[in-house]
């Protein structure tokens, strides 16, 4: 069991920031994106300024919502080029959402400039616009690397969407776990996310169990395997708005209310 400081309340006090949620997990086909795009949709839909962020370089979001649309500019060339307008990066989704589009530059960008130089950048990517974001939610890829660690330094809160019950899990998210104490961050609130949970499969139970046995204190309300959630990324959107009255839709809602509670100041 690794031990993670209480998040501290006041370390949203610097000013002109937004609330910063990091979706993170050492092992692919967790649920990140998935989880990324359901709480960009529930903050908008709370009426919060919400800014989606594809720090994932296989761009699974930017595949989602701006399939086909040419001329993007993306986080990679913002982390190079400040001078870059970034009103021009976001793609409202709604009025209340922008999103800034990946690919694999952002991974190059991160390398080149490294850790600290992108802190400023990024954070001024997130904030460089006519109404600063009220949170922003950053998608990142299925391995630790300068990104994850990036995300994890400027993070106040981190969710780890997770699949329980396959033999790799359990120890995807021990080592994701040592990444975060490892730090630098900001004591974020973490949240272990068991994601596409299918309470039947007997393995499934019992992973669950296992990681409520194990970090208890972390521990999300499960999404369940849904159908809705592959339909609804099909047509480019979250199940949130497809399917709002699904068990996926519900579990999800929990989460958001989590974040919406904690951008607010709230424990
Ligand atoms: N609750 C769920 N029910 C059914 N399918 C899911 C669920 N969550 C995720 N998936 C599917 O699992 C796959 C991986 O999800 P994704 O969000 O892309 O993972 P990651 O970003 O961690 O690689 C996708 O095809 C997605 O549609
Ligand atoms: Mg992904």
């Amino acid at each position: 069991m690794v031990s993670l400081t209480p998040r501290l309340r006041e370390q949203r006090g610097r000013a002109r920031r937004p609330f910063l949620a990091g979706v993170i997990s050492r092992k692919g086909g967790g649920g990140k994106s998935v989880t990324s795009l359901c709480l960009a949709d529930g903050c908008s839909d709370a009426g919060l300024h919400t800014m989606l962020v594809d720090a994932d370089p296989q761009a699974t979001l930017t595949a989602i919502l701006l399939e086909g649309k040419a001329n993007r500019v993306t986080l990679g060339a913002y982390l190079r080029d400040l001078s870059i307008d970034p009103v021009s990066v976001a793609t409202p989704r709604s009025l209340l959402m922008s999103f800034v589009p990946g690919d694999h530059s952002t991974e190059q960008a991160v390398a080149e400039l490294g850790i600290q130089a992108c802190e400023d950048r990024l954070g001024a990517v997130l904030v460089a616009r006519s109404a600063t974001p009220d949170v922003a939610i950053i998608d990142t890829p299925g391995y630790l690397g300068a990104i994850t660690d990036l995300t994890i330094a400027m993070a106040d809160m981190l969710i780890i969407p997770t699949r329980v019950g396959g033999q790799g899990d359990m120890s995807a998210l021990g080592t994701t776990l040592e990444r975060i104490a490892r730090g630098p961050h900001r004591s974020p609130a973490v949240v272990i996310l068991p994601t596409n949970y299918a309470p039947r499969e007997a393995s499934q139970a019992a992973g669950l169990a296992l990681v409520s046995a194990h970090y208890g204190a972390y521990l999300g309300t499960p999404i369940p395997h849904s159908a809705w959630i592959e339909r609804a990324a099909n047509v480019g959107q979250s199940v949130m708005r497809y399917a709002p009255k699904s068990n996926a839709a519900s579990a999800y809602r929990t989460l958001i209310e989590q974040v919406v509670k904690l951008q607010g100041g709230g424990q």
